[in-house]
Parts: structure tokens; sequence; C-alpha cells
């Protein structure tokens, strides 16, 4: 089935029309209303007006997406006054298994007519349509933290920026065999594209890139302002593997000695990789300062230079958030570290989630079933999207009163020793 044509929320229709206001499906073979559709996204996000050429790549790029929009007919303006879209993303949960997850975007609502229900009917839409297409998460990264709680997600996993003065650092990582070369992005967007996925595949909480997310991370995308300004560095292995790349931009400054390197997007699928990248960075020339964000809560960039401070988190904030749609299907696509059973009490206002479930691990792989015995824990589906990649949060979440019962036992079954992260944006 294809997913960016199957028929729009009965609900969510019938609530715009409501209020006068008219839901559809954007054909991404009408590039005028396309156009139009990435025009009030970019204006959402405080964007600039697209260009001509920026728009000719942003249709390329979202037409493998289902673009939703909201349309107030009885006004001047034919453009969108609420935009959505969404595809399958590949998810990486515990223990390696990829889980297509509804992957929401866009999600913006002209200031003219914010604050009247529009994003409540447009993500009620995408989790409807969601849960009818039997995906059992959705899945987004946020401009603001406090938005989407009450639509069922959870904050899953968080993400670190850091900056480091590499002239106070020294590095004490260990050797870094290898080769670095500078690359052309499009020459290596094939291999950097397959590098991504590796690293993609390899860390809960990550997920599959759609072309047009690893282009963005390799090389500036078309008409990108800073275009001409990145450089682009691959890592390949002593027996000729690409393992990993670093994209960045150089900042000048007063002093010609203390630039500053802000890192786009470094991907490692291998350690190797990853210390030899951080040396290159640290090590480079005629720089003082290399910033570095979307980072995970472990970047190992403390343990690689000889004076810790020298290395500072400038942020530390919520990434991925997480809602679960299908409790089974979700509980038992991931594995779990420790064997254990609890009974789950979910509660969950939209309805997708709710019940009691007893949830039971062997040997690491768990078996769900629906029950009547008496909850060991009870908490919100919220709660259960923020523990469900394995982050370091249950515990904190029943001090704040968000998870009652025996909470140490939820803990034990879902936190993963190395925690989850995402390492860029949706
Ligand atoms: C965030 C945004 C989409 C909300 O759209 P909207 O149509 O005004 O939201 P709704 O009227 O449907 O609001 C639904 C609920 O969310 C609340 N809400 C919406 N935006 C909120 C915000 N930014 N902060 C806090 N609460 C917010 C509303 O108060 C309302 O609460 P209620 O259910 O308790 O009444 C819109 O403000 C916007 O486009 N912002 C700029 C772009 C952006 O940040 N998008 C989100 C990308 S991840």
């Amino acid at each position: 089935m294809d997913y960016r044509t199957i028929s729009l929320d009965e609900t969510s229709a019938r609530d715009l029309s409501e209020a006068g206001l008219r839901y559809a499906l954007v054909d991404a073979a009408d590039a005028d209303a396309l156009d139009g559709w990435i025009r009030a996204d970019f204006r959402g996000f405080h964007d600039r007006q697209p260009s001509a050429e920026v728009l000719e790549g942003a249709r390329e790029n979202f037409a493998a997406r289902r673009n939703t929009a909201v349309y107030d007919d009885a006004g001047p303006s034919r453009e969108p006054v609420g935009t959505v879209n969404a595809w399958p993303a590949p998810l990486t949960v515990p223990g390696g298994a990829r889980v297509d997850a509804w992957a929401i975007s866009s999600v913006t609502v002209a200031p003219t007519h914010r604050r009247r229900g529009v994003a409540r009917a447009l993500l009620g839409g995408e989790l409807r349509t969601a849960h009818a297409l039997g995906l059992p998460l959705a899945i987004l990264t946020v401009s603001e933290s406090v938005i989407y709680g009450r639509w069922g997600f959870g904050p899953a996993t968080w993400s670190t920026a850091w900056s480091v003065d590499t002239k106070r650092v020294r590095w004490i990582g260990g050797e870094t065999p290898g080769r670095l070369s500078f690359a052309e992005a499009d020459e290596y967007g094939e291999i950097g594209a397959k590098v991504l996925d590796r690293v993609m595949a390899g860390r809960h909480g990550e997920i599959g890139l759609e072309p047009y997310l690893a282009k963005r991370l390799i090389g500036p995308l078309k008409a990108d302002p800073e275009a001409d300004k990145v450089r682009l560095v691959r890592y390949d292995s002593d027996s000729g593997d690409p393992e990993g790349f670093v994209s960045y931009v150089l900042k000048g400054d007063d002093d010609f000695t203390r630039h500053t390197v802000e890192v786009r997007h470094l991907a490692a699928a291998t350690p190797a990789a990853h210390r030899a990248l951080w040396r290159f960075l640290l090590e480079l020339d005629l720089v003082a300062t290399v910033k570095i964000w979307t980072r995970g809560i472990d970047e190992p960039v403390q343990a690689l230079v000889n004076d810790i401070r020298g290395a500072r988190v400038t942020d530390l904030e919520d990434h991925l958030w997480v809602r679960v749609l299908d409790v089974p299907a979700a509980v038992q696509a991931r594995t779990y570290e420790r064997d254990g059973s609890v009974v789950l009490d979910v509660a969950d206002d939209l309805g997708f989630a709710s019940g009691r479930f007893r949830l039971t691990v062997r040997g690491g792989q768990a078996e769900v079933a629906p029950t009547d015995d008496a909850p060991d824990v009870t908490l919100p589906v919220n709660a259960l999207g923020s523990v469900y990649l394995g982050h370091d949060i249950a515990r904190n979440l029943a001090l704040a009163g968000r998870i009652q019962g025996d909470v140490d036992a939820l803990d034990r079954l879902f936190r993963t020793a190395v925690p989850p992260r995402l390492s860029t944006w949706f």
C-alpha cells in the first residue's frame, strides 16, 4: 500500500470542517500545491522565503512523504494554514531490530490561525492513521518540549552539544590507524549514505534515513547559504572500508590562529573511525574551538583528551520523542538485558495503548499479554514512550509522581547499558 495516498482521517476532516477549514492531502505531482505547502512549512519555522532553486530541491525531497495541508478557503490566500508530513521510518530499538515508526515532521500552523485546534486535528489525524496502518510507534523531534506530551509522546533520547578548547586539550586517545581524506559530497554521497546506515542501524534511537535526510548530513543541500564553506573528510580503515566522515564549516576570528570549527555531522560506524575523526578535529591548525551538536549523552570526547574541562557540554536537551501506539508489538520488538516479569497498567487518553499487560522477559525476549492481575507499575503512555528505548529516566519520573509502583522493576527491565541516541533531526 502506498502510505502517501491512503485516505485522510475522517475525525480530523470533520473537526476542521466544523472550524471552516479544509483538510487535504497534497498531490506531490502538483508542483503548485506542493510549493505552497513548502512555503507554508518554511514560514512556520521562521525560515526564509524559498527561492525557485530551494523549492525545486524541496519538492524532490518531500515527494517521498505523505504531505497533508489545512486550507482556509474562505480567506484570500491559497496557501495552507497548517502543514504536516509523515512516513514510516525504521527506528532501531534495543537489540538492533528496526521497527517501522510513523515519523511526523513539518508540523506548522500559520500564526494567523494559531490556537484554534488545527495542530490537534493534525496530530490526532497522524496518530489514527499510523494506528490504522498497524505501526506500533510514532516518533518526532520537536521545536519546543511543551507541545507533544498531550498527544502521548514522551522524550526518549537526550542529546548533547559540546565546545572544545583545542588550544587547551591534548590528545590522549591512543593510536589512530586508518586513512583520512577530503571528499566531495557528490562523489561520496552513496558511500556516505551506507556509512550512515551502518551508524543508524548500530545504535538504538537512531532512524534509517531517507535519501534527503542522508544528503543533508553528508553535504549541503542545494542553495544552503553556507554551501561553499562546507568541508567533508572521510575515514577509511587500513583495509579500505569506509567507516565514517565528518562535515564541518570553519568560522574566522580577528586572530587568524583562532578559527572555530562548527561540525555539521560526524558519523562513525566503528570506534576507530570515532577516534580518528575526533583527533582530526582536535588537532586542526589555526583552530581554537570545536563546536558540535546533537551528540549522544555518552559522546566520548572527554575521555580522548588530557584536560576534561577543556571539553564542555554546552547543551543537554530532550531529542527524540516516542509515542507508543501498540503496547504488545512495541514491547516485543526490542530485547532486554535482564529477565523478569512486570504488570504494566498503561493510561492513554487517546485510547490506542491503554490497558493492563503482563510483560515477561526470558533470555532477553519479551512476551506480552493482556492481564487482569494487579499492576506492579501504573504509568501514562508518554512515560512508557520515555523508558521504551532504554534511557535512564524511570526513577526520575517516579520521583516526580508520573510513574507509580515498582519503578525499580520497570527500570531494571527497560534501561540499557548503552544509552539510546538520535544524532540527527527530522
Ligand atoms: C506548535 C503549533 C503547531 C501549535 O499549533 P496550534 O494549531 O496553535 O495548536 P492547537 O490550537 O491545536 O493547540 C492544541 C493544544 O496544544 C497547546 N499548544 C499548542 N502549541 C503550544 C505551544 N507552543 N506551547 C504550549 N502549548 C501549546 C494549546 O494550548 C492546546 O492546548 P489544550 O489542548 O490544552 O487546549 C504552532 O504554534 C506552530 O506552528 N508553531 C511554530 C512551528 C513549530 O514549532 N512547530 C512544531 C514543530 S515540532
